[in-house]
């Protein structure tokens, strides 16, 4: 490997605020927290919001014209890397035909099909314009076709900030409704069980991450998803799998084709946008019929299949069905945990790598990570400092312990190499402010 000297600065404190690092002229006070995202604010890690200017491949530049080497890589969205020539020659080319219709286009079609013919538990589709919605309408559907208002969600898990769904951050979510979502620890089917037996003749839904990327990536244990089928399909809830992070991520049939366990619904999002806005639920006919105009479930958007995001999941869609990348995603994943892994057992720093494909999450900690309490557990600080570390040099993780870090066909060995040499020296300086 070439040698690099790698500076470990004094750590930024964490929870910082974007007013602690003013840029010249404060211009970031137009935005709530600097922001339009909470996570984007980069307060679990410290250090001011990043201004980003532009993006191609695996790097994107800020406003100072900073490189840097992405593994946010849009929050899982970019799978091929930043501005695939695909993506910008689909758009171009329909930008030159329409831009909003307002009435159905033939690649809503499209799209659809190509999601159906790749997931098969999808007869047919309902666009939405984010994640958020595609979400918030599943669990509606839920309600509207069984005519039961409990929902099940697990600990840790993100479905967007729909009233039922937001979880801790769920001010302004009226009590009565925040009452019927349940929670249990994920990864716990005794406790599902448990709560099954008491609610499950109520329960319109489960609803859960298949791997876990909201509160860092979580794997299901053996029998956990199957478990889960059996119990709503035995009490007749739906069982809905949150996809949007998932799918097209871990196969082209999502976690549902890896771990053979098959949902009623599915949302999507992310990589079906090809980096356009975007959200997708989809089933089988005899469910996705009581929505609105055949059934009394009501859901519409003026931009809900908008003619731009289904040309960018098409073109991203189909460069995953002829390019097959998930094997090579794969092996670069399995690749990077083993260095990583080697360099913080040489640095004496004990972490768990929680991997499955191309989504991973490195925590700080000597113990297994299985449920959101086990990732709450593990030690933040040195996270932010591993990821200011990463930062300084040129390199971009999500700026939270609690989040995946995404790899795409547009990395290099090179460019994972760099971000080994560049943790193996954050873990080393690790070791030397926190003693042995
Ligand atoms: C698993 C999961 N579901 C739903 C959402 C919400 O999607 P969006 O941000 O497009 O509203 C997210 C967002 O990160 C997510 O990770």
């Amino acid at each position: 490997m070439r040698q690099e000297r790698v500076v470990v600065k004094r750590p930024h404190p964490v929870s910082a605020s974007y007013n602690e690092h003013r840029t010249p002229n404060n211009e970031l006070r137009w935005l709530v927290g600097g922001v339009n995202s909470p996570v984007r604010a980069f307060r679990h890690t410290g250090g001011s919001p990043v201004l980003l200017a532009a993006s191609g491949g695996a790097s994107v530049i800020d406003v100072q014209g900073r490189r840097y080497t992405d593994f946010i890589m849009g929050w899982g969205a970019s799978i091929l890397g930043h501005r695939p020539a695909v993506v910008c020659a689909a758009l171009a080319r329909t930008l030159r035909q329409t831009l909003l219709p307002g009435l159905t286009h033939p690649l809503e079609i499209e799209l659809a099909r190509r999601i159906g013919e790749a997931v098969p538990s999808v007869e047919q589709v309902r666009f939405t314009t984010s994640g958020t919605e595609a979400c918030l309408t599943a669990v509606r559907l839920a309600r509207g076709i069984t005519r039961r208002a409990k929902i099940l969600m697990f600990d840790g898990g993100y479905h967007g900030h729909g009233e039922s769904l937001i979880g801790h951050h769920g001010a302004g979510t009226p009590g009565a409704l925040a009452a019927e979502t349940l929670r249990a620890p994920y990864n716990d089917l005794l406790a599902a069980k448990r709560i099954m037996a008491r609610h499950g003749g109520e329960l319109a839904c489960i609803i859960l991450e298949p791997v876990t990327a909201n509160v860092g990536v979580i794997a299901p244990t053996a029998g956990y998803l199957r478990g889960l089928r059996d119990l709503a399909s035995r009490d007749g809830a739906l069982l809905i799998f949150d996809e949007v992070v998932t799918g097209f991520r871990l196969a082209r049939g999502g976690a549902q084709a890896l771990y053979g366990v098959t949902p009623d619904l599915t949302t999507f999002g992310k990589i079906i946008g090809g980096g356009l806005p975007i959200g997708a639920l989809g089933g089988p006919r005899d469910l996705m019929r009581h929505l609105a105009p055949e059934g009394h479930v009501f859901h519409a958007g003026t931009f809900a299949g908008h003619p731009l995001a289904m040309a960018a999941g098409i073109a991203t869609l189909d460069q995953l069905r002829a390019r097959a990348p998930y094997g090579r995603l794969e092996q670069a994943g399995a690749r990077l945990t083993r260095a990583l892994a080697k360099a913080a057992r040489a640095a004496g720093v004990p972490i768990q790598i929680n991997r499955v494909g191309s989504m991973m999450t490195v925590f700080f900690t000597d113990r297994p990570v299985r449920n959101a309490a086990d990732a709450r557990a593990t030690r933040r600080e040195a996270f932010a400092q591993w990821a200011q570390t990463l930062r300084s040099h040129g390199i971009l993780i999500p700026p939270s312990p609690f989040e995946a870090l995404f790899l795409s066909t547009a990395h290099t060995a090179g460019e994972l190499d760099r971000f080994v040499r560049v943790s193996s020296a954050a873990f080393q300086a690790l070791r030397h402010t926190e003693g042995p």
